[in-house]
């Protein structure tokens, strides 16, 4: 009884101390002691919650946050497209779960160009073909297998039923639906158009119901991924392919595997970082740039100063350069893992750097590795009361994909297609070239800068679940708000907040988020040779941090601290 008021007082002591030690800096969105889930939903998030009130554990919440945001965050949620899920277990155990999607096997190498040999504009992006074939499901399916621990169909039923009774269309969903952009890409499809416009626009707060969607989640409830993959989704989606000119097979989804990967894993100034392997560029890259960034003092640079970008933007130059030549389908070409986020190449790299002065991107190649040539996106993250933790970053690619609904099964294609290299040395929609390990080939995977990460503390315990949609500049987003925490002892709040930059070799500019540089910093780093350029909003970082409270029966106690990025109207709740 004492034991527990002293314990009760001490609890208390050490969540006022947090409190006044993140006064002066912003204070978290949520914080909880047994769960939490930030995702770029309310309803997501608070089916999550749900999950974890009645039991479930961090990956049984992920696979239920994942079907809800298919629902109520159209635009990037999804169970047409394909993500990242790194997980890591109470006792320590990390792992990932790749449920990227897999070029069909008619695909082919120049699919997308014309006979001359030129990308023709817009054919991997909003067409058919520009779909892969989807492993959302067999992604949440196989990490429920190995993971979860609750009931698969009392995990997708919340989903079914805000797709069947709908739920409240919020600003950010208004704002896509209204915008004359997406309304045209929306209108182009048939069945798209059914559901997602109308001759009014949509009001926030209206309710916006999906029945077709609500009884294909239903078929995944009772049949797992075979719900999906195989009986009337799959013949609505080949029946969809066959209206669109698209290349999917009947085959193609009853091929379809998500597969289970060990992480890439590095120190990071003694945090262990683990993050996404190929086909995801996001951990090799994210390793570079921290592991040369370690040469860096940051404890005698001004935060955000003129250096501190340079230096950061450097880094990232080389990163993005390697990222262009050496990453591709691990399952399809031997990519030099080991050697790009090793110390010594990142220290060989970083001694190219100039210090002073921007390097030109034209005159900055690859590094020297041999390598053997044979050959809008949503992040979530979820922790629970036993220290489970899930990192997931999913998508369509483009907002919406590619704006086709699969015939009477609503819901939307990925156009994740343009991920792949089109054509040695053409950028795709981020701007990002590649070569021959990421050309098209059947059944290959797009190369991905998707980076669901988590970070464990000098001790080797659970730190942070971070990540953040964007494209190209996901890994760069994830960089700096490791950064932040690590280097400048920022509240999860803060460093999810502040203003970010981003550069990735080819387009050789800068871009920053408008607010909060100085005139003097753009300045001095325009002097240092930099191209600069403004970008309305760079990623969506939906983070945990993670405290810790002895407890007196030497059970760890949690505190959770969630970051919802404002920068979309993300949402975190924990209890
Ligand atoms: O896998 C990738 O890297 C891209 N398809 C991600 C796209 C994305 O983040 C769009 N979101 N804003």
């Amino acid at each position: 009884m004492l034991k527990k008021m002293i314990y009760t007082i001490f609890r208390k002591f050490i969540f006022i101390s947090l409190f006044y030690s993140v006064l002066l800096s912003k204070f978290p969105d949520a914080i909880g002691y047994n769960g939490m889930v930030v995702s770029s939903n309310e309803y997501a998030s608070n089916v999550g919650i749900d999950i974890l009130k009645k039991g479930g554990n961090a990956i049984d919440a992920a696979i239920g946050v994942s079907f809800a945001l298919a629902v109520v965050h159209p635009g990037a949620g999804n169970i047409g497209g394909g993500g990242f899920m790194v997980i890591r277990t109470s006792d320590g155990k990390v792992s990932t779960i790749d449920f990227r999607e897999k070029a069909p096997s008619k695909a082919s190498k120049d699919m997308f160009l014309d006979d001359s040999l030129n990308v023709i504009p817009g054919k991997s992006w909003s067409t058919s073909l520009a779909t892969g074939v989807p492993g959302s499901v067999a992604g949440m399916w196989l990490a429920h297998q190995k993971y979860g621990s609750v009931n698969w169909a009392d995990i997708v039923r919340p989903s079914v039923k805000l797709a069947q009774y709908g739920f409240n269309l919020d600003p950010l969903n208004c704002s896509y639906l209204n915008s004359e952009y997406y309304k045209n890409l929306l209108s182009n499809d048939i069945e798209a158009k059914k559901i997602f416009t109308k001759s009014t626009n949509f009001k926030i707060g209206e309710t916006f119901i999906q029945t077709d969607l609500a009884n294909t989640l239903r078929r995944i409830a009772f049949n797992g991924y075979k719900g999906f993959y195989e009986g009337e989704t799959a013949k609505n989606i080949v029946k969809c392919m066959d209206r669109t000119g698209g290349i999917i097979s009947e085959q193609d989804l009853k091929n379809y595997k998500a597969i289970e990967r060990a992480p890439i894993e590095f120190d990071y100034n003694g945090y262990k970082v683990y993050s996404m392997p190929p086909p995801s560029s996001g951990g090799v890259a994210l390793a570079g740039i921290l592991n040369q960034l370690e040469n860096v003092n940051f404890d005698s640079i001004t935060y955000h100063s003129a250096d501190y970008i340079h230096l950061i933007v450097e880094a990232e130059r080389n990163v993005y350069a390697d990222r262009s030549v050496y990453l591709g389908d691990s399952d399809f070409n031997d990519i030099a893992i080991d050697e790009l986020i090793s110390d010594n190449y990142n220290n060989s790299r970083w001694n190219e750097v100039d210090l002073l002065n921007a390097r030109k991107s034209n005159e900055v190649k690859e590094g020297n590795i041999i390598y053997n040539e044979s050959e809008e996106t949503t992040h979530y993250s979820v922790v629970d009361k036993w220290g489970n933790a899930v990192s997931v970053t999913t998508t369509v690619n483009g907002w919406f994909g590619n704006g086709i609904v699969v015939d009477d099964s609503g819901f939307l294609l990925n156009n994740e297609m343009d991920d792949f290299s089109s054509k040695p040395g053409h950028p795709n929609k981020y701007g990002l070239v590649g070569n021959v390990l990421n050309s098209i080939e059947p059944n290959k995977r797009m190369l991905s800068s998707m980076s669901p990460t988590i970070v464990e503390n000098p001790e080797g315990e659970l730190f942070l679940v971070v990540g953040s949609p964007g494209g190209s500049t996901i890994i760069t987003t994830v960089a700096q708000v490791i950064l932040n925490v690590i280097n400048q002892n920022m509240s999860i709040k803060d460093a999810v907040e502040q203003s970010r930059f981003h550069h990735q070799w080819l387009p050789d500019i800068v871009y920053f988020e408008p607010l909060n540089f100085s005139k003097e910093t753009l300045n001095s780093l325009k002097n240092m040779g930099h191209n600069l350029s403004y970008r309305r909003s760079i990623g969506e970082a939906n983070c945990i941090k993670i405290d810790y409270l002895d407890d007196l029966d030497k059970q760890k106690g949690y505190i959770f601290s969630g970051a919802a990025d404002s920068r979309r109207g993300a949402s975190a709740k924990s209890y």
